[in-house]
């Protein structure tokens, strides 16, 4: 079964691509013949981005300046996508930020914005999509990036986790809610992952210590979670929703 092949002139929009595994996840869209919508705040790193997946034989590219906390904003996004190409077919619930620190050293202000980001913008991109896609009597697949922190906690970062955890229970419910119309709703849990933001990190003793805790002793790749992301957005998983898929290098099984 060619996975890839399955994702050909399909319409996928991946949140968060200016960076990071947003990036990967629309060069990986791209490379197997779909039309990528790319969405985030930093226009001119989708614009430079856009280039590329043109060139990477994506047949239709758009990019969308996006902000998920918005509400005016994703639906403005919504509309552009509507009046420019054929309906969505699969949406990458992507944009993410952390914001470390104790808890209680932590401002409203920080702790407010990961939940409008994380989680707030995970249910906002989800609902929109699915609206049009009940409307149109079609469905589609939604595959969202939560964390290994949204099954288990790490101290210094706890209103990430909370909201991770809260993005896989939406997965879960959601995804009951409209399976009846064809909706898929699946989680990707990855574990650390080297990315160019987290990359300096893992180069310090502390981030040695983390990768100690991995049992396979190594940080994951961007491609590692090309199986899982072509798998839950493709037919390959026309039986699978509410689904949560951990690709961490075994840490989620490491010894208590
Ligand atoms: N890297 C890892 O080890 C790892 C592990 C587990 C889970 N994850 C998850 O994977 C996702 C991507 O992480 P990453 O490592 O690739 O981080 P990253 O490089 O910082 O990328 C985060 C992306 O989210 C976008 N974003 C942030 N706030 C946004 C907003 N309000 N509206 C729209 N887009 C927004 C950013 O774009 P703009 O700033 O341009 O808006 C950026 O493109 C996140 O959800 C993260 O929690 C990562």
């Amino acid at each position: 079964m060619d996975l890839g092949a399955m994702l050909k002139d399909k319409r996928v929009l991946v949140t968060g691509a200016s960076s990071g595994l947003g990036s990967h996840f629309a060069r990986l869209a791209a490379r197997c013949g779909a039309r990528v919508v790319i969405a985030a705040r930093r226009k001119a790193r989708l614009d430079a981005l856009a280039q590329e997946l043109q060139a990477l034989g994506s047949p239709q590219v758009l990019v969308l300046e996006m902000d998920v906390a918005s509400e005016a904003s994703v639906h403005g996004a919504f509309e552009a996508i509507a009046a420019s190409g054929p309906a969505l077919d699969v949406v990458v619930n992507n944009a993410g930020i952390s914001a470390a620190a104790k808890a209680i050293e932590q401002t409203m202000a920080d702790y407010d914005e990961v939940m409008a980001i994380n989680l707030r913008g995970v249910w906002m991109v989800s609902t929109e999509a699915a609206r049009r896609w009940v409307a149109a009597g079609r469905g589609g697949s939604i595959v969202n990036i939560a964390s290994i922190q949204g099954e288990r906690v790490a101290p210094g970062i706890s209103a990430y986790s909370v909201s991770k955890a809260g993005v896989v229970h939406m997965g879960k419910s959601l995804a009951l809610e409209w399976a009846k119309h064809g909706i898929r709703v699946n989680t990707i849990e990855p574990g650390y992952i080297h990315t160019d933001l987290t990359g300096p990190m893992w180069e310090t003793d502390y981030g040695r210590e983390l990768v100690k805790r991995i049992p396979m002793r190594r940080l994951g790749k961007p491609e590692e979670l090309d199986g899982a992301l072509l798998l839950l957005a493709t037919e390959a998983g026309s039986w699978m929703t509410g689904a949560t898929i951990a690709v961490d290098g075994g840490h989620l099984c490491s010894a208590l």
